[in-house]
């Protein structure tokens, strides 16, 4: 298999990690989850009690901090494990307001295109096929209704044992999806040369495979 790279973008729970995973996992590529990376700022914003809507502070933190991602799926923050950390409710609901920040975003792209200079990887996140990668050779949006989205979100927490109230779960959803989409700087947007799939209706497997017969396509 070539060495491409694989941009994966979409809305919040279109099954985007779980199913790059699972692509990088048969190609033998390297998965990078670039959402993780706003989520250990946010949660590092946290710590240090910085305000979100403060770019040139956010940006300075940014700066002197060190994300790291392992093929495990482990996200390192100077050297911690904040995996877990970095998927909290507190996190989750702040994030898309520090990825705002044009400066943060900029410093968060270099990081990203080195990360995928060798090639070999699946990216996934909300600006990888219109702003990180727009030279990758395949470029997928995963799509799915807020409904069907919230309710796999709802199924996870269930499983964990989260108590979840579904209704606000999927306002909570549709909320990031409009900051994300509206924000000034690399908006979550598909891009134009990407292949858009409805995931409403497909199981993981079906999108893994659609994907695989894309890849074998352009290779
Ligand atoms: O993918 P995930 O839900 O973990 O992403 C968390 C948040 O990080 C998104 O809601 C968005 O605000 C931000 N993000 C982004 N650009 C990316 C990946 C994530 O703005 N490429």
């Amino acid at each position: 298999m070539n060495k491409i790279n694989i941009a994966i973008d979409g809305p919040a729970g279109a099954g985007k990690s779980t199913v790059a995973k699972l692509v990088a996992t048969r190609l033998e590529f390297i998965y990078i989850d670039t959402g993780a990376m706003y989520r250990a700022l946010t949660y590092k914003a946290f710590q240090n009690k910085i305000d979100f809507h403060d770019e040139e502070e956010l940006n300075l933190l940014l700066k002197d901090t060190n994300i790291q991602l392992t093929s495990a799926g482990k996200v390192y923050l100077d050297g911690e494990d904040v995996s877990e950390q970095i998927r909290s409710q507190e996190v989750t609901n702040s994030v898309s307001f520090v990825a705002a920040h044009s400066s943060v975003r900029h410093e968060m792209l270099v990081r990203q295109q080195n990360m995928a200079q060798s090639g070999g990887t699946v990216m996934d996140g909300r600006d990888i096929g219109t702003a990180v990668l727009p030279n990758a050779e395949v470029k997928v949006f995963l799509s799915a209704t807020v409904e069907e989205r919230a309710r796999r979100r709802y199924e996870e927490n269930q499983a964990k044992g989260i108590p979840t109230d579904f209704e606000q779960l999927k306002d909570e959803i549709a909320l990031r999806d409009k900051r994300d989409s509206e924000r000034a700087t690399a908006p979550l947007k598909k891009a134009d040369d990407a292949i858009e799939i409805d995931t409403t209706q497909l199981s993981i497997e079906q999108v893994v495979a659609s994907i695989l017969e894309i890849v074998a396509g352009r290779t």
